[in-house]
C-alpha cells in the first residue's frame, strides 16, 4: 500500500516537469488475449522514450511516466504458491519485487519466468479469454504491486514479437 502510494506520488509529480528526452524505451513481457480468444504472450516496447528528470533527488536518472488508476495493490505471495488459472482482474502493470513467477499459457507453449527485481516489470492485460496459469516456485515471497492503468488502457506500444522478452540486464533498451 505505502509503496504503491508513493509510486503514484513519484509518477504524478514529476508529470509536470519539463525533461529531456533519452533514446531509450522500457520493454515489458505482456499477456494479451489473442484472436482465438487464449492468453498469450508478447514482448512489448512502449514507444514513449524515458526522459531525463531535472527533478531534485532523481535528476539525472532515466524516467518512464504512466497514469494509474486511483486502486492499486501491494500483495504478499507466500513462497511455493500456485495462483491457478485466471484472467487479469483489470488491464495493469504487475511490478514483481522480489521472488519469481512462472507464467504459462492453456493453449501455446510460450512461458515466462520473472525474476523479481529490476527486470520485475510485466503488463497483464488479458482479461477475456482462457487466461494464464502463475506459479511462484521459490523458496522466497513474493511482493507484487499490481497497478491498473488509468481507463483501462496501456500507454502507447509496439509489439516486438510473440512470447516473452528475453531481458538482458535491464528492460530497457537503447535506439528506436
Ligand atoms: C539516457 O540516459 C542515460 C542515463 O542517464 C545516459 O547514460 C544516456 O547517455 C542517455 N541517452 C541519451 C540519448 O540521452
Ligand atoms: C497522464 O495524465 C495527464 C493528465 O491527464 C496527461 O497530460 C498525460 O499525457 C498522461 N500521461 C500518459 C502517459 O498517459
Ligand atoms: C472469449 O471468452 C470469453 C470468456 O472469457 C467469452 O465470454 C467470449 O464470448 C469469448 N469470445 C469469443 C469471440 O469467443
Amino acid at each position: 500500500m505505502l509503496l504503491s502510494r508513493s509510486l503514484v506520488v513519484l509518477v504524478s509529480a514529476i508529470s509536470g516537469i519539463v525533461a529531456a528526452q533519452n533514446n531509450s524505451y522500457l520493454t515489458v513481457t505482456s499477456l494479451v488475449t489473442n484472436a482465438q480468444n487464449n492468453s498469450a504472450l508478447e514482448c512489448w516496447k512502449f514507444t514513449t522514450p524515458l526522459t531525463t528528470p531535472s527533478t531534485p533527488g532523481i535528476s539525472g536518472s532515466m524516467l518512464y511516466a504512466f497514469n494509474l488508476s486511483t486502486a492499486n495493490q501491494y500483495t504478499m505471495i507466500p513462497a511455493r504458491f500456485d495462483g491457478g488459472v485466471h484472467n487479469a482482474p483489470a488491464p495493469q502493470f504487475v511490478y514483481f519485487t522480489s521472488g519469481l513467477a512462472h507464467i504459462s499459457l492453456l493453449h501455446g507453449d510460450d512461458e515466462a519466468w520473472i525474476l523479481g527485481g529490476v527486470n520485475g516489470l510485466i503488463f497483464a492485460g488479458d482479461t477475456t479469454g482462457t487466461g494464464h496459469a502463475t506459479t511462484y516456485p521459490s523458496d522466497q515471497a513474493t511482493v507484487a504491486l499490481a497497478l491498473p492503468v488509468e481507463g483501462g488502457k496501456p500507454p502507447p506500444y509496439a509489439v516486438l514479437h510473440q512470447g516473452p522478452c528475453e531481458h538482458g540486464a535491464t528492460q530497457i533498451v537503447s535506439g528506436a
